[in-house]
């Protein structure tokens, strides 16, 4: 059944508000809502002023982070009681719009993703603080991997040796990273203090691992000699890859589906998680990430899970900014 009912303003602002909440590479949120000229679906395009070339070349998680925002639209389009009809690079790879949503019918059922997903949207945040030992129940990791299968990629949650390895290659990343002034200074321009779009508060992330635990990113501005107090991360970080059979931008879309897809629903049974992300920016650290037993996989993201305080907000663009005006 077609209901053919055009999206108000409202919805219209409820949807670009939601897709804004999503994660992305130093927050930098590079999306942008465009509405259909009927009115019954949304286009997804790449905001390229706000890329992060120096990090992000290739566009790979700039792709992850509009895959995010699209999730968050879908699981919105469900709270809207709408079937959200994805196409995805509609033109093909290296074109615009990234995605098309066709919201003109009604929803097929009331919770397309399991448990509602839509209260998490605003509840989800980087929790970069030191994790609880804790273990996640099996049942929760075989659910979250559903939800990653799910959207077409895989989630695998590491061994003992395997979160040891990406540990080591993070820290490996994260030292070239620190000594690459252009990327530095990148990151300095969208971390930065003031309370904007386009900032995140510094003073409100990041916290080091006096143990060298887990190598989190500096985000707290803290010079490197800086000691904070006593913060012990947990005993073996819970860490998990997404990785996908492929490299492509339609690759890269899906697994920020993903990542945000399993990110809710972590939030939804109370876990915390925060993007690893170093050593998937650095070409070599990133095929030594690949873990051999499991064929030809591309790693694009580290997520890491746990018990833990749940991370505050940061500052996101206002919807105005975001969202194109209806045509005519
Ligand atoms: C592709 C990608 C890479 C990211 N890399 C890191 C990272 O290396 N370290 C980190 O602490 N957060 C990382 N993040 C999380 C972002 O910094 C975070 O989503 C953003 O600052 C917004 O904050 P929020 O997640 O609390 O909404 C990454 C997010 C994405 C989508």
């Amino acid at each position: 059944m077609i209901t053919e009912t055009a999206l108000t303003t409202a919805d219209l602002h409820l949807l670009a508000e939601a897709g804004g909440l999503a994660p992305s590479l130093h927050n930098s949120q590079p999306w942008r809502f465009r509405p259909t000229p009927d009115l019954l679906g949304l286009e997804v395009h790449a905001d390229l002023t706000r890329a992060v070339p120096a990090a992000d070349p290739d566009g790979r998680a700039l792709h992850v982070s509009i895959g995010a925002a699209l999730f968050n639209l879908r699981a919105a389009a469900a709270h809207l009681g709408r079937e959200a009809a994805v196409r995805l690079l509609p033109a093909g790879e290296g074109t615009q719009p990234c995605a098309v949503l066709d919201l003109s019918a009604p929803a097929r059922t009331p919770r397309p993703f399991g448990a509602d997903l839509y209260p998490a949207l605003a509840r989800r945040h980087s929790s970069r603080q030191p994790f609880t030992n804790r273990d996640i129940p099996e049942a929760l990791v075989a659910d979250l991997i559903t939800a990653a299968r799910d959207e077409g990629v895989t989630l695998t949650m590491l061994e003992e040796h395997g979160v040891r390895r990406v540990l080591a290659l993070t820290s490996e990343a994260e030292a070239s990273i620190a000594a690459d002034v252009t990327r530095e200074a990148e990151a300095r321009r969208w971390l930065r203090l003031e309370p904007s779009c386009d900032g995140i508060p510094l003073a409100a992330l990041g916290s080091h691992d006096r143990d060298a635990r887990v190598p989190m990113r500096n985000y707290a501005g803290h010079p490197p000699h800086h000691t904070t107090p006593a913060a012990r991360f947990e005993a073996l970080p819970q860490l998990a890859t997404l990785t996908t059979h492929f490299d492509r931008q339609v690759d890269w879309l899906r697994t920020g589906q993903a990542m945000e897809r399993v990110w809710l629903l972590a939030t939804v049974h109370g876990l915390r998680a925060s993007v690893l992300h170093q050593a998937v920016e650095i070409p070599e650290t990133r095929w030594r990430l690949r873990d051999p037993a499991e064929g030809p996989a591309h790693v694009q993201l580290v997520l890491r899970l746990g018990y833990g305080p749940p991370g505050t907000a940061s500052p996101r663009c206002r919807v105005e900014d975001v969202l194109d005006p209806p045509e005519g």
